[in-house]
């Protein structure tokens, strides 16, 4: 089986920059027909133009479901349907234990990271995947942190955590025309986990990683491209954690 994807129509949010850039640049290079969106307008267009192969952006919010709406319906217009959904746009407004948080940092968490992922992928099976031919996938970027407890990202860890019982529900749901899946990375050295890793914390993240390394964004990519080519087409509902063993690791105490 190759890690083709020829003739696929791939929708990357997120992807003007780390994990979604990673992904989209390799669905790119396998063939696909690629847009990316992200909030900054320059951003997206100098990613598109380093993905090259015809990329094409747009700038927004992905919890705006106006340019949630007017994207998918870009892709279709621009492409002719959406095969490939990837909801890699996440953020992550508050540090601290949920007990404290505020209600607007809590709305917005949510709205981001898990109304947004169902609300994209909602409107690209209405416009596209729903009446195609079959063989389309989402996949949600999930995160480790989504299976374990943490002292101060306990909120973002909640919203990846139903990412992942998401994908179950949708799996069951979306087949046969859409297998949907899920990654959770572990730590990766992009500027969303700066605070985790700068200085000397990669390092000692690292060295409790059974494979004494943090994670690169290719590594992370390389599982979103094993899910959406025909190497995953027996692979529904699943989530793969990709944390160089942080999980099993033996000094883990928690996230
Ligand atoms: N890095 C890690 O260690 C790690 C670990 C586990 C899971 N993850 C997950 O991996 C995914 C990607 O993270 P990353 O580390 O690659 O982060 P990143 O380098 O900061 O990239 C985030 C991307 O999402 C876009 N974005 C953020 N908020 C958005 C919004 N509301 N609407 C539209 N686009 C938005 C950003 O562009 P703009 O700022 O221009 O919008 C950027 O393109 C996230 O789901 C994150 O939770 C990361």
């Amino acid at each position: 089986m190759e890690l083709r994807l020829d003739d696929k129509v791939a929708v990357v949010t997120g992807g003007s920059r780390g994990i979604g850039l990673a992904i989209a640049t390799e669905y790119a290079n396998s063939g696909a027909q690629v847009m990316i969106v992200s909030r900054k307008a320059d951003a997206c267009e100098a990613a598109a133009a380093e993905i090259g192969h015809g990329c094409i952006w747009m700038a927004g919010n992905v919890g705006d479901a106006d340019f949630a709406e007017a994207a998918i319906d870009r892709a279709v217009s621009d492409f002719g349907r959406v095969d490939v959904l990837v909801n890699n746009a996440a953020t992550n407004p508050y540090a601290g234990p949920i007990i404290d948080v505020d209600l607007p940092r809590w709305e917005k968490t949510l709205q981001v990271n898990l109304t947004a992922p169902l609300l994209w992928t909602q409107l690209a099976w209405q416009k596209s995947m729903r009446d195609g031919d079959g063989g389309c996938s989402v996949i949600h970027v999930s995160s480790v942190g989504g299976l374990a407890t943490s002292e101060m990202l306990g909120v973002y860890n909640l919203t990846k955590s139903g990412l992942m019982n998401m994908t179950r529900q949708l799996a069951a749901e979306m087949g046969p025309k859409v297998r949907v899946n899920a990654v959770a990375p572990g730590l990766i050295k992009t500027d969303f986990a700066k605070m985790l890793w700068e200085g000397d914390r990669g390092d000692e993240v690292a060295k409790a990683y059974p494979l004494g390394r943090l994670g690169e964004t290719a590594d992370i990519a390389g599982a979103a491209m094993y899910l959406a080519a025909e190497t995953g087409s027996w692979i529904t509902g699943e989530t793969i954690v990709l944390d160089g063993g942080g999980l099993v690791s033996l000094s883990r105490g928690g996230g």
